[in-house]
């Protein structure tokens, strides 16, 4: 098999994760974009010892370091959260930061629908949104997920755990910013939830779809979930609960087993 990457040029252009006028004294981390979807990055103390990952990783590493997930690593440290700000990764910044939903979220999640679907005409966005009444977020805010930036929500996931399905958590409704869409951001709403659910015990996460909606059937396959056997046979060859949803409203059902990991 041959690597058909092109080669990395010999002196990118770095790009140091700090504030400029900072005067140090480091060290720094730095990183540079491209060829291609390469991101590599180094340390200014060691910088022959470069790494190299896709920028949707690093996109949702960033998008973790600002949600606070490895916050645990400097408990105890003399690391300060000026410190970690001055690596330009988290703060009072305008790039986007994942958080639990809030129920005052909820007028910029139906805009959201109402805008984002854009294969679909108006009156059908606005149909769709009819599937997040207030509710969802009154009563379900804290297992659903807002990326937000400094222009508003520009993604969420709507999803709860069950209390008649004590084992199971259930993704309703999830929505990226057109502008945002294959960079990962769905794949780490959809992680952080799997992670939420595990942690408060739950070992299955189930979803549902249209029959039609070949882009949520490959995004939930990317994830992981398998399709459940139904009763009928839907476009492709993809199984299908007829019916499911009211008499026409045939459904494709997703079912995902978590790992449950302890630390
Ligand atoms: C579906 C949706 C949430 C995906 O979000 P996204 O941020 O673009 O997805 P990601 O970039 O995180 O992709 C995650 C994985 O899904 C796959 N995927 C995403 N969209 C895909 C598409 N249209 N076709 C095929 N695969 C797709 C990606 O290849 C990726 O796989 P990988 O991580 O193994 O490489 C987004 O397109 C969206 O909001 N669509 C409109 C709303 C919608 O259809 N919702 C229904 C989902 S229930």
């Amino acid at each position: 098999m041959t690597d058909a990457r092109p080669d990395p040029p010999a002196d990118p252009d770095w790009v140091r994760a700090a504030p400029a006028d900072d005067p140090g004294p480091g060290p720094w981390i730095e990183y540079a974009v491209g060829p291609g979807d390469a991101v590599r990055l180094r340390g200014t103390d060691a910088p022959d010892r470069v790494v190299t990952t896709t920028r949707a990783k690093w996109e949702a590493f960033v998008l973790g370091v600002r949600a606070g997930e490895f916050d645990h690593f400097v408990e105890g440290t003399d690391m300060t959260d000026t410190d970690l700000t001055a690596t330009g990764l988290t703060g009072d910044h305008p790039a986007p930061r994942l958080r639990p939903a809030a129920p005052g979220d909820h007028p910029a999640v139906v805009a959201a629908v109402r805008t984002w679907w854009t294969d679909r005409s108006p009156a059908e966005m606005r149909e769709l949104s009819l599937l997040l009444p207030k509710l969802f977020l009154q009563f379900f805010a804290r297992t659903s997920l807002v990326l937000e930036d400094g222009d508003g929500v520009r993604a969420f996931l709507v999803g709860f755990h069950p209390a008649d399905h004590p084992d199971e958590a259930y993704i309703h409704f999830v929505g990226v910013d057109p502008a945002l869409r294959g960079q990962g951001v769905g794949r780490e709403l959809y992680e952080t939830f799997f992670r939420d659910a595990a942690a408060a015990g739950r070992t299955r996460v189930r979803s549902v779809t249209s029959p039609t909606n070949t882009r949520s059937i490959a995004f939930h396959r990317a994830l992981g979930f398998r399709l459940e056997e139904g009763d009928g046979v839907g476009p492709d060859g993809v199984p299908v609960h007829k019916d499911y949803d009211g008499p026409g409203l045939d459904r494709v059902c997703f079912l995902r087993t978590l790992t449950v990991t302890t630390d």
